[in-house]
């Protein structure tokens, strides 16, 4: 019997897991891709539904400066852009940044490649708005904790903060991806950092499933 053989992102993540590089897969995804050999599962013309939705319905400021983390593309990151925030988007894979800067050669958004695991010390404390959507499950769980460790880091005094993630069922995971419990979700909170709302939405693009949206504020100085 022969099996099937597994896609690029789960390869290209047991071997960087192998070789314990929890980011370690990402760049080479993105080459493969850029040389037509493999998809970016994630890619996707329009902004994340479950982020429209959301600023389509919020009623804050805007104006201030924003973080869009593990950026991909930029898709989202445009569109938190067009929404009236000075967005900065990162990304730890290079060619993800540099189609990202080919894809919207007109873009105000500052596109770097840096390190969720060790961001810039220069972002402690620096955005009014931080986007994650569905870079920590992207991480093995032993790297959860510091992941959101380096989101909440970046939200300055008064800052929201939106998480979207897959919802962690009690089934065992062979990621990528690894969904986030509630418990997880919950730990985006911390000290000043307190819970907006927590909401489980069905997933517009895939039936059946849901996904969590998570909205948190910092205390004004
Ligand atoms: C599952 S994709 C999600 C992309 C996008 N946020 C979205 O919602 O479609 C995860 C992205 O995060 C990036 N990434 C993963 N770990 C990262 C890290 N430690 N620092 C920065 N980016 C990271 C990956 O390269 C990839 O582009």
């Amino acid at each position: 019997m022969t099996s099937e053989p597994l896609p690029a992102d789960r390869r290209l993540a047991a071997e960087a897991l192998a070789a314990d590089d929890p980011t370690g897969w990402f760049e080479p995804l993105y080459v493969e891709a850029a040389a037509g050999t493999s998809v970016v599962p994630w890619d996707r013309d329009e902004p994340n539904p479950l982020l429209a939705d959301w600023f389509a319905e919020r009623t804050g400021p805007t104006g201030g400066t924003a973080l869009v983390v593990g950026c991909g593309y930029g898709t989202d990151a445009e569109h938190v852009a067009a929404q009236g925030f000075r967005t900065t988007a990162f990304d730890v894979a290079a060619t993800a940044i540099r189609e990202a800067r080919a894809r919207f050669p007109q873009s105000p958004v500052t596109y770097t490649v840096a390190d969720l695991l060790n961001p810039p010390a220069a972002w402690r404390g620096a955005f009014d708005l931080v986007v994650e959507s569905i870079t920590v499950q992207s991480l093995p769980p032993e790297v959860h904790a510091t992941a959101i460790d380096g989101i909440r880091a970046a939200l300055a005094p008064g800052a929201t903060l939106l998480v979207v993630a897959d919802v962690s069922t009690t089934a065992p995971t062979a990621g990528p991806p690894w969904p986030l419990t509630r418990a997880e979700i919950d730990s985006f909170a911390d000290g000043d950092i307190t819970p907006v709302r927590v909401d489980l939405l069905s997933r517009p693009d895939i039936p059946g499933l849901r996904r969590w949206r998570a909205e948190f504020r910092r205390a004004a100085a």
